[in-house]
């Protein structure tokens, strides 16, 4: 048994996760009908959890499932919680799926209460040694719907293109769409060339990372030129450096490409001067 309490949210209540169950009739174990969010939380402070909720929102609204909760009530859940799971950094995990109907059936009834299930994930802070000696990744041909902006709990495709991965002994993938990169398995996409830095506008394609707006919004307020357009696979090959961004990978930069050496095979002097700006930004949090 871990030492470490481990208490989950589950529709109203705080309970150890071995006695946390849900229906089998669930519609997120039966069809993936639901829609999730990480935030990470360094010290006791979520990281834009304004964004996050946002992005939940988004993602309710485009699976027309209404959100449970105002914004100040998730809140005091999230700080509930950890509360319950002390600790320094962590990510609160949230689920919401469209519950658990008496019939296993397509058709979707707004009157049905969802499940809302919530937990703390322990997160070990990146040792900047171990990031910096970059990933190996593969593109693959992300063949994905047309609804990537919604963060879905119906992952079996991003699973899918993982396997690919690990099948071929790296570490992940890049996912390419007639011939434009739209992002990773769990992740989004960022090259260099030149000293600017590019990544893929938001669109139905891909999620719309809040790691990637941090980043973005990073280099704008440090001059350092960012360009926000399509990027072609073989721009990929040219490209300085590549990094892939994510609330729990934070800025983890590539290496290799199809087993080609990225820009000089090592970790690029922009990704470390962005990665120490993101330190940063994460230590002024911790002391708010
Ligand atoms: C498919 C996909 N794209 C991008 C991201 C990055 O999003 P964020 O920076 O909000 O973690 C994730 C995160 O899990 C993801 O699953």
């Amino acid at each position: 048994m871990s030492s470490v309490p481990n208490i989950v949210f589950l529709n109203g209540q705080y309970l150890p996760v071995e006695e946390a169950t849900v229906s089998v009739m669930d519609r997120g174990f039966l069809f993936g009908d639901g829609v999730y969010e990480v935030v990470p939380v360094f010290g006791k402070k979520l990281l834009r959890l304004g964004d996050h909720l946002q992005r939940l929102q988004n993602s309710l609204d485009r699976i027309s499932c209404l959100n449970p909760h105002a914004d100040a009530e998730w809140e005091a859940i999230f700080s509930d919680l950890l509360g319950k799971n002390p600790g320094e950094d962590r990510a609160v995990y949230l689920q919401i799926s469209r519950g658990a109907y008496v019939k296993r059936d397509l058709t979707a009834n707004a009157e049905n209460p969802p499940t809302i299930f919530a937990m703390v994930l322990h997160v070990t802070p990146p040792d900047i040694d171990v990031v910096s000696a970059g990933i190996s990744v593969i593109t693959v041909d992300d063949f994905r719907w047309n609804a990537c902006d919604i963060k879905s709990t119906s992952l079996v495709a991003n699973v899918m293109l993982r396997q690919q991965a690990t099948d071929a002994s790296v570490d992940d993938a890049i996912l390419v769409k007639n011939g434009a990169v739209t992002e990773g398995t769990a992740s989004n996409v960022f090259i260099v060339k030149d000293s600017v830095l590019i990544t893929p506008p938001t669109s139905r394609q891909l999620l719309p990372g809040i790691t990637r707006d941090l980043v973005i919004e990073i280099a704008k307020n440090n001059t350092i030129l960012i360009e926000v357009r399509d990027i072609r696979e073989s721009e990929l090959y040219s490209a300085d450096e590549i990094w892939m961004t994510s609330s729990t990978r934070e800025i983890a930069p590539v290496v290799k490409l199809n087993g080609e050496e990225v820009g000089s095979g090592v970790a690029g002097d922009m990704w470390k001067c962005m990665m120490n700006l993101y330190q940063q930004y994460k230590q002024e949090l911790r002391r708010k």
